[in-house]
């Protein structure tokens, strides 16, 4: 948690200093810095299931290429009945109303329960899946 905050104040801090190159269209070192704080945010919530390599299934589906995909659409992981039914696609949208609590987003699903409330927890979380490619 504390990695966490610190990064969190790296972000905003980041986003204060570069308000130079912000303006002059220059933005990845704030995505940046948001992806190394949403890292910590996966490392504390997320990879105990969900692996960080690239093309491995754990005990959760792999996550790279998430935003954007449908749910439950990896041919080689065994899925529940209510996400292979489900007609969603990982929008950022979506991926924030399933991490701020996933069985109310799709009711069946297998996984935990996940509650992560904060909106700036939120975001970095989404920078990160984000920038998982
Ligand atoms: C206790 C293990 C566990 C934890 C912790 C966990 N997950 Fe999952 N996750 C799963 C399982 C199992 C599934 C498959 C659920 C199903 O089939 O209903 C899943 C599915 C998903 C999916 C849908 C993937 C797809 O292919 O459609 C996403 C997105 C996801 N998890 C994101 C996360 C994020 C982000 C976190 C951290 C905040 C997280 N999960 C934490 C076990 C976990």
């Amino acid at each position: 948690m504390k990695n966490l905050i610190s990064a969190g104040l790296a972000a905003i801090s980041l986003s204060v200093l570069s308000f130079a190159e912000v303006a002059a269209g220059n933005t990845p070192t704030i995505e940046d810095a948001m992806i190394a704080a949403g890292r910590d945010v996966f490392e504390y919530r997320c990879q105990a299931c969900h692996s960080a390599d690239p093309a491995k299934n754990a005990f959760g589906p792999s996550l790279i290429g998430i935003v954007g995909r449908e749910a439950g659409s990896l041919p080689r992981y065994a899925y529940s009945r209510a996400m292979m039914k489900a007609d969603v696609v990982w929008t950022e949208d979506n991926l924030r109303g399933w991490i701020s609590n996933n069985e109310k987003f799709m009711p069946g699903t297998r996984m935990r329960h996940v509650a992560i409330t904060d909106a700036a927890e939120q975001d970095f979380l989404i920078a990160f899946l984000r920038s998982l490619k």
